[in-house]
């Protein structure tokens, strides 16, 4: 088959085979509350700097957040956190709902919102952005790092999956 040939839902399909964990970057909305999106277009990039980057789609509300703030969190999410990466993947956030679902966020001295309860969260700030098709690359420079360990949420051909061992 030809690039030319290869539709969106094959594109997907094929991409999908690709198995990846599952994020979430927050973001400060206003002084104190918090904007997130799930996202598994999450990659390491350097080393020397400490580098990654997340692909944000270019209609997604928290893209002019990351420009403003330049700042954002990362949290890999745990082993039975799918409702979490639902309610990441809606526009509607309010606190009754996180208050539902026992999220807690800390905060950096930096001011960077993260979730708590994750399997490692990481906290960057921005230091490129470039557009991508219909996506932007956001590269951040990982300014702090705590492991809390657990086991990952997995996402594979659309669904969510959990690590077993060989
Ligand atoms: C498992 C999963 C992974 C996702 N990964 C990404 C991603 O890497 N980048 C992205 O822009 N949106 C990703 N999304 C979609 C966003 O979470 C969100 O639904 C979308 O950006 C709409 O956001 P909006 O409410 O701000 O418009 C993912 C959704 C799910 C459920």
């Amino acid at each position: 088959m030809t690039a030319t040939a290869l539709t969106a839902r094959e594109f997907r399909n094929a991409l999908g085979q690709f198995a990846t964990g599952v994020t979430v970057v927050t973001v400060e909305r206003e002084p104190g509350s918090v904007f997130g999106m799930t996202a598994n277009a999450f990659t390491s990039v350097s080393l020397n700097p400490m580098l990654i980057l997340i692909c944000v789609d270019e209609r997604a509300k928290i893209l002019p957040l990351l420009h403003k703030k330049k700042r954002f969190g990362i949290s890999v999410l745990k082993q039975g956190q799918q409702a979490v990466s639902e309610y990441f993947a809606q526009a509607e956030q309010n606190s009754e709902a996180e208050h539902r679902l026992g999220l807690r966020y800390r905060w950096t001295p930096e001011g960077v919102p993260i979730l708590e309860d994750t399997v490692v969260q990481l906290s960057c700030s921005v230091v490129a952005a470039h557009a991508a098709g219909d996506h932007t690359i956001v590269v951040g420079e990982v300014e702090d790092a705590e492991i809390h360990g657990g086991e990952p949420l997995l996402f594979y051909r659309g669904e969510y999956r959990h690590i077993a061992r060989q």
